[in-house]
């Protein structure tokens, strides 16, 4: 089986690795030559845990080929996955410009049947809209056919997600495509992975109803988490108790400082812009969207709650706040939409003085705060007479610092646990005036 993936972002990236890790042959393409000349010396343009190893494993095997030129790939390989980026307009619907000319490409150097396979996330009809684009340009001269494959890569956790998917939908047209999208998947080992077989723009749903659906839940248990606080309750023992009922599952369930990333405010907006342009409110998706950005607000408040301060112009003059976590999750490099940006800007236009440290994103987080905020290197330097710590990203490495010595280095021993990842007791036993979020009375 000979495939060639367009677009050598996270998505396209983790596709071709992880089809050549099955055995097939890949070439992955990108119009970004400094990207390709990078892959191409065995260097790997995103931080994804496992990935080094799958590309140079299989660059080394010759499997895997990284180009520039799209006219070789789309000639040589019978199926062509498109997985280039679909950024949000200022309206929040997603930009096709990438998709639209990738469909182009492949029309004007197709040289038989060809399988074009969308992955990039795209609003329903995209699918028919790919199909239109190249039948324009090749009329009745090929066959082929449009297929839609929607990937649900966790950033962090892609080459496993990859490996063991929980379902793998096939939005197609006909027997021929479905069964060549089987071939190639039935190559996993774990090849009992359930296959969706529906329609294009059922399959294209199906994305875009899945990640609205998570960014439900955790605004949900969010906003559980909120009163919680209010109330006295534990949110961790509802969250529990809730996920125990195997009609909602214990997955999704964690409150926080509010959804990131660069797939879940992305996906509800275009969601909602997909259900405008047919002429329906998606209501609830909307809400979800509104929880969720005053959920990062909300966090500020409690830090100014902590400090025993009102919001208002300068207040934070004087205080130094320090940051652990500034990725929009652990595991990953990637700032994009992090709660980490708001609430840092936030504190910043109060007057604080920030400090912070990510024991990965740090390049990223310049290229956002420049020298607006301090950068340290360890969580001890960190926290050195702050008058608050705040925890944004959940980090393995965040869940057990010596609190004692945190304690004795800051200023005030302030603690906005945002992550939930420490005690409430015991960190106020060790003197801290600590909050979190939903668990901030128990
Ligand atoms: C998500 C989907 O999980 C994936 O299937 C899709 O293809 C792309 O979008 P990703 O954005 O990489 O993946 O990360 P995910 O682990 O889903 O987390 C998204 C955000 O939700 C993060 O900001 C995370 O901190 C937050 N989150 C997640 C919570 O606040 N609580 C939770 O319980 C789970």
């Amino acid at each position: 089986m000979r495939i060639a993936v367009v677009g050598t972002g996270y998505v396209g990236l983790v596709t071709g690795a992880c089809l050549a890790e099955f055995g097939m042959f890949v070439t992955c393409v990108d119009i970004d030559e400094k990207k390709i000349e990078m892959l191409n010396r065995g260097e790997i343009p995103i931080y994804e845990p496992g990935l080094d190893v799958v590309v140079e494993k299989n660059s080394k095997a010759g499997r895997l080929k990284f180009t520039t030129d799209i006219e070789e790939a789309v000639k040589n390989n019978l199926v062509i996955f498109i997985a280039v980026g679909t950024p949000p307009k200022d309206d929040g619907s997603a930009d096709l410009t990438y998709v639209e000319n990738v469909a182009k490409d492949i029309a004007k150097y197709m040289n038989g049947y060809k399988v074009i396979v969308n992955k990039s996330t795209v609003p329903v009809g995209t699918g028919q809209k790919v199909k239109k684009i190249i039948r324009d340009i090749v009329g009745d001269k090929y066959k082929f056919d449009v297929v839609s494959n929607p990937e649900f890569l966790r950033e962090g956790a892609a080459v496993n997600d990859f490996m063991r998917p929980d379902r793998i939908v096939i939005g197609a047209e006909s027997d021929e495509a479905v069964a060549i999208m089987k071939d190639i998947y039935s190559a996993h080992y774990l090849g009992e992975a359930p296959f969706v077989v529906t329609n294009i723009e059922t399959a294209e749903m199906i994305k875009y109803a899945s990640n609205a659906f998570l960014a439900l839940k955790i605004t949900f248990i969010n906003e559980v988490a909120n009163l919680c606080d209010l109330v006295g309750a534990d949110v961790h023992k509802v969250a529990k108790a809730m996920g125990m009922d195997g009609r909602i599952s214990p997955k999704f369930l964690h409150p926080g400082p509010g959804y990131g990333g660069s797939c879940f405010p992305k996906d509800t907006l275009a969601l909602c812009n997909i259900a405008k342009e047919h002429g329906y409110q998606f209501k609830v998706v909307e809400a979800a969207i509104e929880v969720n950005e005053e959920q990062k607000l909300r966090m500020v408040d409690k830090i100014m709650g902590l400090l025993g301060v009102e919001k208002k112009e300068g207040v934070l003059e004087g205080k130094t706040i320090s940051v652990l976590g500034l990725a929009f999750k652990p595991n990953t490099d990637d700032m994009r939409e992090s709660p980490a940006i708001i609430i840092i800007n936030e504190l910043l236009k109060y007057g604080a003085k920030i400090k912070a440290f990510d024991p990965i994103a740090m390049e990223n987080a310049k290229k956002i705060f420049g020298d607006k905020i301090e950068y340290c290197s360890d969580e001890y330097e960190t926290v050195q007479d702050s008058d608050c710590l705040t925890i944004v990203t959940e980090w393995n490495q965040f869940r057990k610092l010596d609190m004692e010595r945190i304690g004795g280095l800051m200023k005030e021993k302030n603690l906005a646990d945002l992550r939930n990842i420490y005690e409430p007791a015991k960190m106020r036993k060790l003197g801290f005036n600590y909050t979190c979020v939903g668990r901030s009375k128990v």
